[in-house]
């Protein structure tokens, strides 16, 4: 398993790795396209053999870095491919010098919390009702 930085010419494969998984984001191939290539994005994709196999997508600006999506196709779970995208992550802002990263996630998705947890992220707030006006959305963050 390989991970590398997402190129445009990943779009396609990008949006059927979020397709297996409903409860990531869903930006789309032209959403990929429109995201890829600004100066603040940072997408990094696992893949095995030529299969795009998932993918942690960030921005980062003056410092900060929003995480905003993570998924990995459903048979390749509980591999640590997850854990290893959010560290490449992590490093990348890291190695730009910035201070924090935050997110929010469903407070419903134990998995994504957890892995999130387990990459160092605390819960610093919430969002009520704010998934389709009734999940809450935890706000995690965590200090480099
Ligand atoms: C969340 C997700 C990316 C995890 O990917 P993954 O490759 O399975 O994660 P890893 O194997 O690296 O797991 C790392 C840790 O996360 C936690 N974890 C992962 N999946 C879990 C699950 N189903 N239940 C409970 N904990 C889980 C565990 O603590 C795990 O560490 P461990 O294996 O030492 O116990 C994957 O389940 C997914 O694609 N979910 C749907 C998309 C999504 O919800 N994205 C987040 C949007 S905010």
């Amino acid at each position: 398993m390989k991970i590398r930085r997402a190129t445009v010419l990943d779009a396609k494969s990008l949006a059927q790795v979020e397709q297996t998984q409903p409860l990531s984001a869903h930006w789309g191939e032209k959403g990929f396209c429109t995201e890829i290539p600004q100066a603040a994005s940072q997408i990094w994709c696992a893949e095995e053999g030529e299969n795009l196999i998932g993918f942690a997508a960030l921005r980062f600006t003056a410092g900060f870095g929003e995480l905003l999506n993570v998924a990995v196709r459903p048979e390749f779970c509980r591999q640590g491919i997850g854990f290893k995208l959010i560290s490449r992550l992590i490093n990348q802002v890291l190695e730009g010098g910035g201070e924090q990263i935050t997110l929010e996630v469903n407070i419903r998705n134990r998995a994504a919390i957890a892995l999130y947890s387990k990459a160092g992220f605390c819960e610093v707030g919430r969002r009520e009702k704010f998934y389709n006006g009734t999940d809450d959305a935890l706000i995690m963050s965590r200090n480099l």
